[in-house]
């Protein structure tokens, strides 16, 4: 994944003492460990960040006499988690698709829609029409808002443009973007996702363009560090997504998959064959996708906005166990499926959809989507080394975190060791 040295705020806006600080006086810290095996809880704990980085967590009083050179920062009773991963969004579009939301509650299903000229179709329509300033500037004000609400590492896909032309042309919005914004975010480029009606009846020679087009300018300009297909009966078949991941794999970058989202087809088992970081969506998934995908180390992203948007079902905790896979939890924000744009509150519909509990609803919301991102050992925990990215929540306790409908808000967001003020517009309009 390509993360934006410019979207680093330690070497730009903190200097001196102010990149060493100490959080105290918290209610609890939780973070994953190391590995993401398991969540380690400090009652009372403290977290120390120093030059962007986690230098040491643990009992609170300790830690601030020992750091008594640290910035103290009371965090007054709060609970203390690592910063929320998203690890599934596509953010960069324009226009909205609420009029599709009301057909598909009066009873017409995705595919249609999409047949008859809206879908994904219909947002790159838009997203086309759109000045690219309104585009970027737009994006920024996203992550923004995914910032107040508690994530610190963004992934964003393109996916909108459809050509090769259009789809780098994100890309590199999305590096413009990031640039006004204090946040992680990894690139990805979408590009199998719907067929433009340019290609009607030429599905391989716009596999092909894609592939030998785009994919070497992915590397040789660093716009993108994984590529993701729509595997699906809505976009692009088994076959035609592995030849394009083959060639992307070839080439270094990472791969995920778009699979088992309106029915069952075979994406997963050839996220898990191919070493996908990722396999999403999976509401049609099975049991033994499940295990393929553990078997390969794939982590399975759930986004239940999506699922509960297309009316599909999401899997229940029990078989997840059972498999043994990594789970995580993503918006997928995207104008057709998913109009999510509060990750906790994905984790908060996921305890009660599919009946995982509080500890696994943290991991699910930052060591295993960092695994997904390939980010882990840099994010998605709070261990000495990793990424000074933390949150204090308005809450006490782990257990509240899924509990709260609306989600529970961000009081202190740190990036890379930097408690950075939250956009007071967020702050005013979001629940
Ligand atoms: O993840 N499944 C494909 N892509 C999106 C939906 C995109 C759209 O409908 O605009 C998704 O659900
Ligand atoms: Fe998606």
């Amino acid at each position: 994944m390509t993360v934006s040295p410019a979207s680093d705020p330690s070497g730009r806006v903190v200097a001196g003492r102010a990149s060493y600080l100490v959080v105290h006086n918290t209610s609890e810290v939780v973070t994953p460990d190391a590995t993401g095996m398991r969540v380690v809880r400090y009652p009372r704990g403290a977290v120390v960040f120093r030059d962007g980085r986690v230098l040491e967590i643990g009992p609170g009083a300790e830690l601030l006499r020992r750091h008594g050179e640290a910035r103290p920062i009371n965090a007054n009773g709060r609970l203390v988690t690592p910063g929320l991963v998203d690890c599934h969004t596509h953010m960069i579009f324009a226009g909205q698709r609420a009029g599709e939301f009301q057909r598909r509650i009066r009873g017409e299903s995705y595919a249609a829609i999409a047949a008859s000229g809206g879908g994904i179709r219909a947002t790159v329509a838009a997203t086309g029409a759109a000045r690219e300033d309104a585009l970027e500037k737009n994006l920024a004000a996203r992550l923004e808002r995914w910032r107040a609400n508690g994530c610190t590492t963004v992934e964003i896909k393109s996916g909108y443009g459809l050509t090769p032309s259009a789809e780098i042309r994100m890309l590199e919005l999305m590096r413009g973007a990031v640039q006004r914004v204090p946040l992680r975010v990894a690139r990805t480029a979408l590009l199998l996702h719907a067929l433009p009606e340019s290609h009607a009846g030429r599905r391989d020679a716009y596999v092909e363009e894609m592939a030998a087009v785009v994919l070497p300018e992915l590397v040789r300009r660093d716009l993108a560090g994984a590529v993701d297909v729509f595997c699906d009966p809505v976009g692009f078949k088994v076959e035609e997504c592995r030849v394009l991941l083959a060639r992307a794999k070839a080439l270094g970058l990472a791969i995920r998959v778009h699979a088992e989202q309106t029915k069952r087809f075979g994406g997963a088992k050839l996220a898990a064959e191919m070493g996908a970081l990722s396999a999403d969506h999976l509401e049609c998934a099975k049991e033994e996708d499940w295990r393929a995908l553990a078997e390969a180390g794939t982590v399975g992203v759930l986004l239940p906005v999506s699922a509960l948007t297309l009316r599909e079902r999401l899997p229940q905790a029990k078989m997840l166990r059972a498999s043994g896979a990594r789970v995580a939890i993503a918006t997928d924000f995207n104008p057709g499926s998913a109009p999510a744009q509060s990750l906790l509150e994905c984790g908060a519909l996921v305890a009660r959809l599919v009946g995982l509990d509080a500890e696994e609803i943290l991991l699910a919301l930052t060591w295993n989507p960092a695994k997904a991102l390939g980010l882990e050992a840099q994010v998605g925990h709070l261990t000495p080394g990793a990424s000074g990215d933390a949150i204090a929540w308005e809450c006490e306790t782990l257990e509240e975190l899924p509990y709260w409908m609306p989600a529970v808000r961000a009081d202190t967001v740190f990036v890379r060791g930097a408690d950075l003020a939250l956009p007071a517009v967020e702050r005013r309009v979001w629940p």
